[in-house]
């Protein structure tokens, strides 16, 4: 992985805090209805302990706060984490922590592994490696909220301008989930997005 990408998404990031929050309650709302579509497959209780990859401003950590006390949410961004602190601290752990540095967690140490808008920023190689830590950290469900093919340009714009790997990701996504996970299924979310529901084992 070429650390520059990461220092890149580091410092986007770190700048488009404050205008990210601005979405946070209609992400947050999203998020509920993209855990309810979890839900019907993989249930969630008390117990269930949750892993948020590019937890951003813990949208999605704060959609599972509601049904679990054992949610954690890692991004790579400060800005971004601080945002989450503020809203979730007392419902949800946040750390400062890469994607690919989930060989920290133990085997199995989540039942439910979740990225929301994260893994299209990287090219393939960076994506597979993520995938499959976040295969091996996960007990019963990964769940991959991201892009579906879909034509936009107004996203084609809007992606170019962050640099990231939004067409490369649209094409190639589906053959990534398919050499990681034994497999999977894609709930369709909006247009232009969906739920990948991925078995780790
Ligand atoms: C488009 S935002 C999505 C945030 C959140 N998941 C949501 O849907 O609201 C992508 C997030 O992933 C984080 N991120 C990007 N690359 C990362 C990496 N390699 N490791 C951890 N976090 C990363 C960014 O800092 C940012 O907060």
């Amino acid at each position: 992985m070429n650390k520059g990408n990461l220092t890149r998404a580091e410092r986007i990031f770190n700048l488009i805090a404050p205008i990210y929050g601005l979405f946070h309650r209609g992400l947050e709302d999203n998020y509920r209805k993209a855990v309810a579509i979890l839900q019907e497959h993989c249930p969630i209780s008390r117990e269930t302990r949750v892993l948020d990859v590019g937890t951003g401003t813990g949208a999605l950590a704060g959609a599972f706060s509601e049904l679990t006390p054992h949610v954690t949410g890692i991004d790579l961004s400060e800005k971004m984490l601080s945002s989450a602190q503020r809203r979730y601290r007392a419902k949800a752990r946040f750390l400062k922590m890469a994607a690919h540095e989930l060989d920290r967690f133990e085997d199995r140490e989540f039942d439910v592994v979740a990225a929301a808008f994260m893994l299209h920023h990287y090219a393939a190689d960076y994506r597979r490696q993520v995938l499959r830590q976040m295969k091996r950290v996960a007990r019963q469900k990964v769940m991959i909220i991201d892009f579906i093919p879909h034509q936009s340009r107004l996203m084609s714009f809007l992606e170019a301008l962050e640099g990231s790997h939004y067409r490369e990701f649209m094409a190639d996504f589906a053959s990534d989930l398919a050499d990681v996970f034994p497999s999977y299924q894609v709930v369709e979310f909006s247009v232009s997005s969906g739920v990948y529901l991925c078995d780790p084992e």
